[in-house]
Parts: structure tokens; sequence; C-alpha cells
């Protein structure tokens, strides 16, 4: 099966499974797929395709009848605007009728709606929106972490084999790691921690508006500026993170004081700051963990070899928003020793 579509499936579920209390059985779901194309829409069409639009510089553009030449912007605007109200609405509306027919799994949606039938329009829409957000803003964030992880065993072939040496003592081979077996796990600890700043899924942050004049570094920012936190700068610090564009998750193994480890821990920049800060890191953290200890557990990276020889992943990114790796070379496979029918 192809690995991205495995990833979407297990990001994707997670999050549609929390939100609306719907489970995925296959790549062919459809809120999956109105999820994969809309972000497809939202990260590298809206955003970085192509750059700048025309008509976000010469507004008069828009007036332009959609079947002129050089008003393809129009049309893809149609286009766009159906499939992300498809991606919005239809989770929920779907998520709303097994409430009212009483046949819902517990979720986000379920539970902020309640009883509540005579919801007002204003509620309703606030929270159609805020459960889609939570949705757009899970899928290509865990996806780059989880990616990226995988893009890093295979770079490093040592730290995966470190890292089932001891997922192998403290849980064995006949059942899948759990949250009970983290705190005896250091070495897993370390290496999401390195994923998460190595990583650094949304390296320049969200833009956040200043709501009053404020002051940095004699720099005067009147109201209303946007002010971009540089996460990727905070990750490659070389100062806090000694040859920061290497893979090491024993940086996060050395002996140093509770204030330095809290300063230097990836969890504390990666998902934002302030009041906007990620909501989803806590599940995310958590889910993270998970997969990338019975990934660990249970298969087998390594580098794809042609004709006896490995060949090296190449690394390269498709969008500067957020670090998804574009597709690499690799081989995955169960390891041996796993014994399936007990896990
Ligand atoms: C590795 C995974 C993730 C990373 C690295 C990440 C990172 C971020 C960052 C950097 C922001 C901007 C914070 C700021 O403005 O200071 C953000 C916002 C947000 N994230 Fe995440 N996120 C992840 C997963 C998730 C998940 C799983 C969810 C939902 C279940 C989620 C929901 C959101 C939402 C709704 C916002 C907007 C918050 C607001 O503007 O008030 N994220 N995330």
């Amino acid at each position: 099966m192809d690995f991205r579509k495995t990833l979407l499936w297990y990001n994707a579920g997670l999050t549609l499974m929390v939100l609306y209390g719907h489970k995925v059985t296959s790549t062919d779901d459809r809120f999956m797929k109105l999820a994969a194309e809309s972000t497809e829409v939202l990260s590298n069409k809206l955003v970085t395709g192509g750059g700048v639009w025309a008509v976000d510089i010469f507004p008069f553009l828009r007036y332009l009848p959609s079947w002129f030449p050089g008003a393809g912007f129009k049309r893809s605007a149609v286009e766009w605007k159906k499939l992300i109200e498809a991606f919005v609405n239809e989770p929920y509306e779907d998520c709303k009728q097994k409430i009212k027919t009483g046949i819902a799994t517990p979720s986000f949606t379920s539970l902020a709606f309640g009883n509540n039938e005579n919801m007002t329009e204003q509620e309703d829409f606030d929270l159609r929106w805020t459960t889609n957000s939570m949705y757009t803003g899970s899928i290509d964030t865990t996806g780059s972490a989880i990616a990226n992880f995988v893009l890093a065993m295979v770079r490093h072939p040592e730290v995966l084999a470190k890292a089932q040496v001891e997922v192998d003592s403290v849980v064995g081979r006949s059942r899948l790691p759990d949250f009970c077996d983290r705190p005896l796990m250091p070495y897993m600890e370390a290496v999401l921690s390195e994923c998460l700043r190595y990583a650094t899924p949304a390296p320049l942050n969200l833009p956040h508006r200043l709501m009053e004049d404020d002051e940095y570094n004699g720099y005067f920012l009147p109201k209303g500026s946007w002010v971009v936190g540089n996460i990727w700068a905070i990750s490659r610090d070389e100062t806090a993170y000694p040859d920061p564009n290497s893979f090491k998750p024993e940086r996060f193994l050395e002996p140093i004081d509770g204030e330095t480890k809290k300063r230097l821990d990836p969890r504390n920049y990666v998902f934002g700051a302030g009041r906007r800060r990620c909501p989803g890191v806590h599940l995310v953290e958590a889910g993270l963990w998970l997969v990338i200890a019975r990934i660990v557990a249970t298969l087998d990276i390594r580098k794809k070899v042609v004709n006896g020889v490995e060949v090296e992943p190449e690394v390269s990114y498709d969008n500067a928003f957020l670090r998804i790796p574009s597709a690499f070379q690799f081989e995955i496979k169960p390891r041996p020793h796993v014994n399936w029918d007990l896990l």
C-alpha cells in the first residue's frame, strides 16, 4: 500500500474519530479524500502555488468574466470554494444527523452539541468552523512529523536499532507498546523530541496580529502588524543545539538542569506560543509517541537496495510552510520475530 495513503489514513482517521466520531475503514473514505484534496488546495495552491495571485496585486481583475483569458483564478476559486464547503460541511452534517438519530459515537462535536437542539445559527456556524479548523490544523502537521520520523529512520539505521533494543527490553515481543511503557523508554522519548525539533512541521508558525502598538529590540511595531514567530530559527539555534542540522536524539539525553531541559524541549515552541498555541498539542504529542513506538516495535525501515547497492533517500520538501518530505525511496517490512497473532 502507498505509504502516504497509510499515513493519511492514520492522521485523518484519528482526527475524524475525535472530532466527528467518524470511523475511517478504507483509503477511499469520502471525508478523508475531501480532507486530502482541500489541504492540498489550502497549503499548496492557495498559499504557495505559483506564489502570488495577480488578482491580489491588481484587484480590478476580479471584475473580469471567468471565461476571459487570464481569469483562470475565477474558475479555480469557484471549484475550490465548492470543495472547501464540502470539506467543512459534510462530516459536520453527518455527525449532526447521527446525533439526532441517537447513533453518534461520542466526539468533540457531539459533546459540544450536547442536547442543544435549538442551537442558534451563530453557534452552529462557530462549532462547524471550529471543528474544521482542528481538522485542517491536524492533518498535514501530524503527517509531517511522522513522515520526517520515517525519513530519519531510513537515514539513521543506528537510531532505529537502538530504539528497537529499548522497546524489546521494556515491552517484549508479545504485545504492543502502550502509554504505561512511556516513562521506561527514555531513548524513545529522545527520538520523539528530536523528531519534533528536526521536522519543525510548521517552521514559520501562523502569523499573529498585534492588538496594540508594541516594541521589540528598539523596533516600533504598530497595532495591526503581523508578527511571524520563526520556529525554524529556534530549532536550528547552534547555541542550544550544537550541530543543529544533524538528527541526534542523544542531545536530549545529556544530563542538564531542569530549567535548561525545559528551554530545549521542542514541545515548547514547535506548537507555537501564547493564546493561539496549538490546541491539538496534547492529542498529537501522545499520539505521535504511540505511533513511533509501535512502528519501532513492529517494523524494519531501511534504505532501498537497487542492484545490491543501498540508495540514499533524496531529502527535499514540497512546501515552505509545512515541512512534509517529498516522496523518498525506502523499504519497510514487518520485523521477523514479531508475533502478530498476539498483538
Ligand atoms: C505535529 C503536529 C502539530 C504541529 C507541529 C502543530 C503546530 C501548530 C502551530 C505552530 C500552530 C500555530 C500556533 C500559534 O499561532 O502560535 C498551530 C495552530 C493550530 N493547531 Fe496545530 N499542530 C499540530 C497538530 C494539530 C492537531 C492534531 C490539531 C487538532 C486536533 C491542531 C489544531 C490546531 C488549530 C485549530 C490551530 C489554530 C489555533 C488558533 O489559531 O487559535 N494541530 N498548530
